[in-house]
């Protein structure tokens, strides 16, 4: 099985940004702990970016079998990510570090929610590592 984890705009930041929110892991090392959490029973592929357009591409051509996609703010806006997950039709699970429902109202929407498998947030970097259990858990 192959897995790709999405992370949307402002994620390559973490270890710097907002740690209070977002913990001092890096995103580097936070991949790291989830191909070891993965542990040889699926191939997990990373990819981030700041750039909505370069996520659809990514979700497009990705010949990964299930998604595990944290968007960012792209999360609260982007029609266009909801669509391109709509169009290649793979199972995926909304994750987010922070629980987005503590937090501003205008971070209760997501555009993603009710077409994902399902949607962890609040667990830091576990938040990850649950939806990598999951696809572990489906897979065997
Ligand atoms: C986030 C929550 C979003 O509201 C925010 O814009 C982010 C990170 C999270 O992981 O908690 O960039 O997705």
């Amino acid at each position: 099985m192959k897995l790709l984890v999405i992370n949307g705009p402002n994620l390559n930041m973490l270890g710097q940004r907002e740690k209070s929110i977002y913990g001092d892991m890096t995103l580097e090392s936070i991949n790291d702990m989830l191909v070891k959490r993965a542990n040889g029973n699926a191939a997990v592929e990373f990819f981030q970016s700041n750039h909505e357009g370069d996520m659809v591409g990514m979700i497009h051509r990705t010949d990964a079998d299930a998604i595990i996609i944290n968007a960012g703010a792209y999360t609260h806006t982007s029609i266009a990510l909801r669509d391109a997950l709509l169009a290649v039709g793979k199972p995926f699970i909304e994750v987010h570090l922070s629980n987005v429902y503590s937090r501003e109202e205008f971070r209760h929407k997501s555009y993603l929610s009710d077409i994902a498998i399902g949607v962890i947030t609040g667990f830091g970097v576990m938040s990850y590592a649950f939806a990598i259990d999951y696809f572990l858990e489906q897979n065997s």
